[in-house]
């Protein structure tokens, strides 16, 4: 079992790390992904969805094939949009409206990245657990979705 309290500190350095990288900002976000999909094992799918033309886009991401667009108020990351606040979905089965991008996924958390009081992004993370995602993955991936805000990685 991974302790996510031991992985999570270590993983926000290093990905701060990958956003000074001065790259492509696709090619930063990929990176950002594959480090956290690599390091922590309930991560079955982990992306970015980027506000755009008033839709959610598909960004980069590790994972299985998944929607291109979604509508604000749809589905978890649409309404983690909505409300502009963090999301955490025990059960898929039991969130009205949630998107099934695989059949695979049974709990999710999507974070809004909020860049001067508008959501510019969402991450996304789907486990095939259920129950996956606690108090210790929110607190870090709004760490992260914070850090994020402060750079031009979104920008249009
Ligand atoms: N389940 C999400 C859709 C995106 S996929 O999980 C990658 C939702 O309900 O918004």
């Amino acid at each position: 079992m991974v302790n996510k309290e031991e992985i999570y500190p270590e993983l926000i350095t290093y990905v701060t790390e990958l956003m000074q990288g001065n790259g492509y900002a696709p090619g930063v976000l990929c990176n950002i992904t594959a480090a956290l999909h690599d390091a922590l094992p309930h991560y079955f799918w982990v992306g970015f969805y980027v506000v755009r033309d008033g839709e959610l886009h598909l960004g980069p991401f590790q994972g299985p094939v998944a929607c291109y667009r979604i509508k604000k108020g749809r589905g978890v990351c649409g309404t983690a949009w909505a409300k502009a606040a963090t999301v955490v979905v025990p059960d898929v089965d039991q969130f009205p409206g949630h998107i099934a991008c695989s059949s695979l996924s049974r709990s999710e958390i999507v974070v809004p990245i909020i860049s001067d009081g508008e959501v510019v992004a969402i991450i996304d993370v789907d486990s095939r657990d259920l129950n996956a995602f606690d108090a210790t993955d929110q607190h870090y991936l709004e760490q992260l979705a914070c850090l994020l805000a402060s750079t031009t990685l979104f920008a249009t």
